[in-house]
């Protein structure tokens, strides 16, 4: 694996460049602090009436109006999210931002799929950190730092690694990835794995223990709990490394019945998903969530809340049965809470 490894977190491209970070969610705080700690000039670009702008003050940053913020930075970070991008680049970056400034996105999502005319002038940066903002913080005050995916179409790619050294991602490795790669294999994961097919199959194996029987905190241990443990040995030792470590019995159910549940159908299912992320189709779809007003999303967290795994959730944490939170897992990946389609 070819990637550009940095200890040095303020490098030339960056030196003297004014940086504005616009929202200050999980992403905003995470980069804005790393960047101030590493040296780099940073301010941030708050909407009027923003409940962040006293944390942003508290942290020791200077807090301006968005088009301010814009106006007198050679460097312009979106961190706000998807849905509010196009009204913020139309309205508050194209109309104020200096010639050649360079537009620096965590997720190639807006440049990929948005009809929006980009001003011919402004580079457009992916830095992608594949850590959610509280992690990205925490890895960074530890000395660590968490990877990232690079790319500038059309742009200075230089410009692009030192932003993502500085944001102290050259500790673990940048590599240089494709707006395009970047969004569709992490819109792919998201829809596969992370946080549409792992939560639905570990429901339907929780609601089978339960309908059969089985009370709901055994089934919550066994089918969400030990989750975590698994992933962790994947992370660290990979599959082959996890399937070394369990018990005979494990193994061995693991190896006749894995594929019978991801079988030839299933990974039939998972190409069209991946085809509907490439022909845009899904986006066309999210487009047209964000003028209904986010409802689908609403509504699939909203039966999230009434389920009974969640209700069994609820009484095990009050019982102060599970083990302390890693810190990154205590915040929210997101700034927000609840889909709206305000933003
Ligand atoms: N979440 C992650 O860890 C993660 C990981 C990788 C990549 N990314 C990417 O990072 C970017 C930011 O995501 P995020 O999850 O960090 O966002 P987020 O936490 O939801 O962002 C919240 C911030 O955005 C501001 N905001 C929301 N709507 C706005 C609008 N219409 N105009 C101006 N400001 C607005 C909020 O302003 P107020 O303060 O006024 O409420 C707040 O400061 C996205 O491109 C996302 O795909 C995120």
């Amino acid at each position: 694996m070819s990637a550009w490894r940095s200890d040095e977190l303020l490098t030339p491209p960056l030196v003297g460049k004014r940086i504005a970070i616009l929202g200050y969610g999980s992403q905003g705080r995470a980069q804005a602090l790393n960047l101030r700690d590493s040296g780099a000039d940073v301010v941030v670009g708050l909407r009027d009436g923003s409940s962040r702008e006293s944390e942003a003050q508290g942290d020791g940053l200077t807090v301006q109006a968005i088009e301010d913020a814009v106006a007198a930075a050679d460097v312009i970070a979106l961190l706000v999210p998807e849905s509010a991008h196009e009204d913020l680049l139309s309205q508050k970056v194209f109309p104020i931002a200096r010639r050649g400034a360079a537009l620096v996105f965590a997720h190639g999502f807006t440049p990929l799929y948005t009809s929006l005319e980009f001003r011919e002038d402004l580079q457009r940066l992916l830095v992608a950190p594949k850590a959610i903002g509280p992690e990205l913080r925490r890895l960074y005050v530890e000395g660590r730092g968490a990877p990232a995916l690079v790319s500038a179409e059309p742009g200075d790619l230089e410009l692009a690694k030192a932003y993502a050294f500085a944001l102290g991602c050259g500790r673990a490795g940048v590599l240089a990835s494709s707006f395009r790669e970047e969004t569709e294999a992490d819109l792919f994961s998201e829809q596969a794995v992370l946080c549409g097919g792992l939560p639905a199959l570990i429901i339907a194996a929780f609601d089978t223990l339960v309908e059969n029987g089985y009370s709901e905190e055994a089934a919550y241990f066994e089918c969400l709990f030990e989750v975590r443990l698994i992933a962790e040995m994947m992370v660290q030792h990979g599959i082959a490394g996890m399937a070394e470590r369990i018990s005979d019995t494990a193994r061995f159910g693991a190896a006749i019945s894995g594929h019978e549940i991801v079988d030839e159908r299933m990974r039939e299912k998972l190409r069209g998903l991946l085809r509907s992320i490439q022909s845009g189709e899904f986006a066309r779809a999210f487009e047209r969530e964000r003028e209904g007003g986010m409802a689908r999303s609403i509504h699939w967290l909203e039966t999230l809340r009434r389920s009974r795994i969640e209700a069994a959730h609820r009484r095990i944490a009050e019982a102060n049965v599970l083990p302390a939170a890693s810190p990154a897992a205590t915040e929210a990946a997101s700034g927000k809470a609840t889909p709206s389609g305000e933003a």
